[in-house]
């Protein structure tokens, strides 16, 4: 008798303290990680926008594509920034020119964005790389114009990476056609050094590669997965360049689960891929799978799946957290605004 009048007691116990030790949605004890929910992206919903961390409160979104409207999607010169301490999204000085597909990088307290897609002769259905750099300067608010990508180095969707002052675009898109799905897929590889303003032409990536995941991890960037030549011809590729002696590396481990089009940040050792699209086991086509490379022991672990299984945005990795801001819901388009990051939990000191 004492278990059954205790058993609602013992229940209610466990739901309050469970409640208080692990709050729902902060799973911070599974190693798997945990994903968790915060504002949505402010006015509308948004997709293939680039994403960036000014400091330890602040993210940007940069371009990319509004919801559908009247059979296309609007390519837009928003620019928003989030405070994560308040939670709270607010809109800044738009973009020079509508842009999706931006390659965006930080340094030095100062976001540039190194081309992306752009529209055409007013075109709904075609979109081609545009070789315009800008630099944003948070504290004024303003957006100017610091050149062009050199000739035949123009690119959106590239993998983009820093170091020092020196940006790293790798690979990405000359061109897309939304009519016939045809990509023009690219393997060049390109720095722009923002303090000496100089371009410099680098060794090609082993193979073309856009909406790619990257991280740079010890002098080393890491370009992951990705696709060649339209959204279903996933890629489970790892390339290695490395900083010091101009030269790629194939042949690293593949990625668990081939994907293009993921999010992906750096936490530790671990370069993180998030979602992705061009999925033939979901309705969706959008790929669910978190699976991170540990550059220190060139091996793949799989995390937490994604709370909302997205496409079509960026990481933006914080600390032990990855910020995922908005995204396609379904292969191809049905942007939201939906946001959320996921957590690994501390192992000691370490991940
Ligand atoms: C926490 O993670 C564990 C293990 O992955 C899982 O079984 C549990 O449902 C998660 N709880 C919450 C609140 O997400
Ligand atoms: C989210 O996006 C939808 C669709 O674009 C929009 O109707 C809604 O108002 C947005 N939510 C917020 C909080 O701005
Ligand atoms: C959609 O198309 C209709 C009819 O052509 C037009 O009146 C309307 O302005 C269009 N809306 C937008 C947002 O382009
Ligand atoms: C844009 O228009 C120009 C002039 O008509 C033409 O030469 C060019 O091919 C067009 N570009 C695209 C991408 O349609
Ligand atoms: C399209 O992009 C290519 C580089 O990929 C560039 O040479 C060309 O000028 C661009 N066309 C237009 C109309 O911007
Ligand atoms: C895009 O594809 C369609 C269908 O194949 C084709 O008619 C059109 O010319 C292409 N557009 C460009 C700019 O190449
Ligand atoms: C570049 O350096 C790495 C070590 O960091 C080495 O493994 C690789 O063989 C070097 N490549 C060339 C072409 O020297």
């Amino acid at each position: 008798m004492l278990t059954y009048t205790l058993l609602p007691v013992l229940l209610l116990m466990n739901l309050v303290f469970g409640a208080i030790i692990k709050p729902s949605g902060d799973n911070t004890t599974s190693p798997a990680g945990s994903w968790t929910a915060v504002a949505p992206i402010a006015i509308k919903a948004r997709q293939e926008h680039g994403a960036v961390q000014l400091d330890d409160d602040t993210i940007y979104i940069i371009g990319g594509i509004d919801p559908e409207t009247n059979g296309t999607f609007p390519t837009v010169t928003t620019v928003q920034r989030y405070s994560i301490e308040a939670n709270v999204w607010t809109t800044v000085a738009d973009l020079p020119i509508p842009l999706n597909h931006p390659n965006p990088a930080v340094v030095n307290g100062k976001i540039y964005v190194l081309g992306g897609l752009t529209i055409v002769n007013s075109s709904t259905t075609f979109w081609n790389a545009s070789g315009a750099c800008f630099e944003y300067d948070p504290q004024s608010n303003t957006w100017t114009t610091i050149g062009e990508l050199p000739e035949g180095r123009w690119t959106g969707s590239a993998a983009v990476g820093v170091s020092g002052s020196t940006v790293y675009l790798a690979g990405g898109l000359a061109n897309t056609n939304l009519t016939n799905d045809e990509e023009g897929t690219l393997s060049i590889f390109t720095s722009y050094n923002v303090a000496t303003k100089h371009f410099a032409v680098l060794a090609d990536m082993p193979e073309p590669r856009d909406h790619a995941g990257v991280g740079l991890v010890a002098n080393k960037l890491y370009v992951l997965g990705g696709r060649a030549y339209g959204h279903d011809n996933t890629k489970d590729t790892v390339f290695a360049y490395d900083l010091r002696n101009n030269s790629w590396t194939t042949g690293l481990a593949s990625m668990p689960t081939a994907r293009g089009g993921c999010a992906s940040g750096v936490i530790g050792t671990q370069i993180f891929t998030i979602g992705g699209e061009g999925d033939p086991d979901t309705a969706s086509g959008v790929f669910p799978q978190n699976e991170a490379y540990n550059t220190a022991t060139n091996t793949w672990a799989s995390y937490a799946p994604m709370d909302i299984p997205r496409h079509g945005t960026a990481g933006v990795a914080i600390g032990n957290k990855i910020y995922i801001p908005g995204g396609g819901l379904i292969k191809g388009g049905l942007p939201t605004n939906y946001t959320s990051y996921f957590q690994l939990p501390y192992h000691g000191s370490t991940y």
